[in-house]
């Protein structure tokens, strides 16, 4: 197992929006985490990014225990997090917002399978480099996801946590990022992903976790979800 998340429970204030809350990804895999607006995805992705503190239970990353890691140690032991709100520097080019995902310092991995360049991002992303030095802010809302996506690539992750990357896109675009997540995946970076498009996290997840109001509803493989309406009535929007 690469991550291992056991029974987080997760508060904002008074309220209890994640109540022993488990979660697992394996090596090289695609898992989709889905749920209803409000049941606490997000906040399953910034606890284990360490944006929010967890009050009681564990993350592993490849057998390591990183709970109480601060977000900035998340990312340099490997895992990199694209937020539901884009973040990308609008007033910065296509090339500097890349620049910005580089990690620096002792102990990030520069090295091996999972090594990011910015000529490797422009493969996978054509676009990217036709605008090189264009602002962020005039690439369309499609374009600036997989620039935070790419972004997020340079620093090198063997784990992707990406929060709705299909939300508010057109149809195509929506088709482009989810190309891409599946293209990411082939190099070796496993990908925890929040969607809620079914269509898209069902053609490429294996596993789904269904979250109902703070816990963990259901979980299962693609086609034990596929033979279950009644679970994707009660979890999902229909
Ligand atoms: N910063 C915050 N402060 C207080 N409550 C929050 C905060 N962020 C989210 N919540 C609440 O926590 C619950 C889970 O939110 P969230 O993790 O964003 O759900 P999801 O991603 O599944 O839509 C919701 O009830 C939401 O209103
Ligand atoms: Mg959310």
């Amino acid at each position: 197992m690469q991550l291992e998340v056991k029974d987080l429970n997760t508060y904002y204030g008074e309220s209890h929006v994640l109540q022993d809350m488990s979660v697992a990804v394996n090596n090289g895999e695609i898992v989709a985490l889905l749920g209803r607006n409000g049941m606490g995805k997000s906040t399953t992705l910034k606890s284990i990014m360490g944006l929010v503190k967890p009050k009681s239970g564990s993350i592993l990353f490849q057998g390591k225990d990183i709970t109480n890691y601060p977000p900035y140690k998340t990312a340099k032991i490997g895992i990199g997090y694209v937020p539901e709100e884009r973040r990308i520097f609008p007033n910065l080019s296509v090339i500097d917002n890349l620049k910005m995902g580089i990690k620096h310092g002792a102990g990030f991995k520069n090295t091996g399978r999972n090594k990011w360049t910015i000529d490797r991002i422009f493969e996978h992303f054509p676009f990217m480099k036709a605008r090189t030095h264009q602002k962020g802010a005039l690439l369309s809302g499609g374009e600036q996801q997989m620039l935070a996506i790419g972004r997020t690539l340079m620093g090198n992750p063997d784990l992707l946590l990406v929060d709705e990357p299909t939300e508010g896109l057109a149809p195509v675009m929506v088709q482009e990022v989810r190309d891409i997540l599946k293209e990411i995946n082939k190099t070796g970076v496993s990908i925890l992903l929040v969607e809620h498009n079914l269509k898209v996290a069902m053609s490429l997840a294996n596993r789904v976790y269904l979250m109902g109001k703070a816990h963990l509803g259901f979980t299962g493989t693609k086609a034990e979800l596929d033979a279950r309406p009644d679970i994707r009535a009660k979890y999902l929007e229909v």
